[in-house]
């Protein structure tokens, strides 16, 4: 085979790979916006937790303020617009949405993986429009766990930086829907040696994310000793992975794969559990707590339990593919409000005050924390604790 035509047989395979994940992008979106893709019999594990109401605040909702430093950059409140797109014409208008809220509110943003424009460099701009539109935040890279396989991982990763002037990059690891996508990449030997390499030579922040199964404290500790300085936890409870995957299997008539699917539906650890496990085995690791976060009070006994941050993606999508930039910041107004109120109500002025607040944990994530040895009585006597100190 002459040169030649090799090379036209690898830019038509690279052509061709580039319009399938462009292809799969947009089957996601799609789903995503028409079906249930939430968990179906697990939840996740908010409703088992309560704060401790403080009749006596001694602060007054004014003084509440809930900036936060996240890996070194100032928000004006600790929400994340988690990971959703890019790599598809509709994906530029869905990012430049989000960024545009973003922007406006100074919160923080993670664009999808970005594996699509390494495949096709024509698509690049419909990740790069989010710093178009948003110049100052803190704007987070992606790319799966599969690709940082390859031996020219460094270099993709200083291409998906360059692309969007990214703060720090997401790794995310999604094997719970590699083994289920149908023509899924379930590779997953040697991710952390290459997440290894990838945090010694990368100058930017390197964020471990789950996409829905969420993390155990094994693998929180793992990541901190090699360098990881920010834990996406993406537990069960929200969007479901396996649940897309279902979806797309059965419009093709896969049943095989759909059946699966099915099974493995409610598959991870619970978004509150992972933040527990994540946070308190951990000493200097950022947490964000992602995973069905829909209002201020999930984010508050969130930050309550050790998140830093929490990253919210399904309920903006909507919103976002229509262009609607004011109903986006309304949405988001709306979760700030939420923990404004409930920082109020438990006497916390600042965002770092909700991790003295006593927190009730009951009912499957009590039974499954002390399942794992941990003592959930600590949450619900922090301030005791903090008397006994004081006498
Ligand atoms: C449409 C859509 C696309 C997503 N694509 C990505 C992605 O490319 N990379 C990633 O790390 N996570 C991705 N996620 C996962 C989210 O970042 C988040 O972890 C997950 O949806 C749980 O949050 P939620 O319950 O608020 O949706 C995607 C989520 C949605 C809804």
């Amino acid at each position: 085979m002459t040169d030649a035509i090799k090379g036209n047989k690898q830019s038509c395979r690279i052509n061709r790979e580039s319009e399938i994940t462009e292809g799969r992008k947009i089957e996601h979106i799609l789903i995503c916006l028409s079906k249930d893709v939430i968990a179906k019999e697990k939840t996740t594990g908010l409703e088992d937790v309560e704060f401790v109401h403080v009749s006596l605040p001694e602060i007054n909702k004014t003084d509440v303020d809930t900036s936060i430093k996240l890996l070194g950059h100032e928000l004006a409140a600790p929400i994340v617009i988690a990971a959703m797109t890019g790599g598809h014409p509709k994906a530029a208008k869905i990012n430049a949405t989000l960024a545009e809220a973003a922007q406006k509110l100074n919160i923080a943003m993670g664009v999808g993986s970005q594996r699509a424009a390494l495949e096709d460099s024509s698509l690049e701009y419909t990740y790069s429009i989010a710093r178009e539109k948003a110049p100052d935040i803190l704007l987070i890279g992606n790319i799966g766990a599969p690709q940082i396989l390859e031996e020219n991982r460094i270099e993709n990763i200083r291409k998906i930086i360059e692309m969007i002037d990214a703060d720090a990059v997401a790794i995310h690891l999604n094997a719970l829907q590699e083994a289920i996508q149908p023509e899924g990449e379930a590779t997953f030997k040697g991710v952390v040696s290459a997440i290894k390499d990838i945090v010694e030579k990368i100058e930017v922040p390197i964020i471990a994310k789950e996409t829905g199964a969420g993390f155990a404290r094994e693998e929180a500790r793992s990541l901190e000793k090699i360098g990881v300085k920010a834990i996406d936890v993406g537990g069960t409870g929200g969007t479901s992975w396996a649940a897309v995957e279902t979806y797309r299997a059965e419009s093709r008539g896969m049943h095989f794969a759909a059946s699966i699917g099915k099974t493995f539906w409610d598959w991870g650890i619970p978004t509150t559990i992972s933040t527990i496990e994540t946070a308190f085995f951990t000493n200097n690791i950022e947490i964000i707590a992602t995973g069905g976060v829909r209002t201020g009070l999930d984010a508050a006994k969130l930050i309550s339990l050790g998140a830093n941050a929490v990253g919210i993606s399904l309920p903006l999508l909507k919103p976002a593919y229509e262009g609607k930039v004011e109903k986006l910041i309304q949405i988001l107004q709306k979760v700030i409000e939420e923990l404004k109120i409930a920082m109020f109500l438990v006497g916390a002025s600042k965002i770092d005050d909700l991790k003295k607040a006593d927190i009730i944990i009951m009912g499957r994530t009590a039974e499954w924390l002390k399942a794992r040895g941990f003592d959930v009585t600590i949450f619900a006597n922090r301030r005791k604790q903090q008397m006994e100190k004081i006498k």
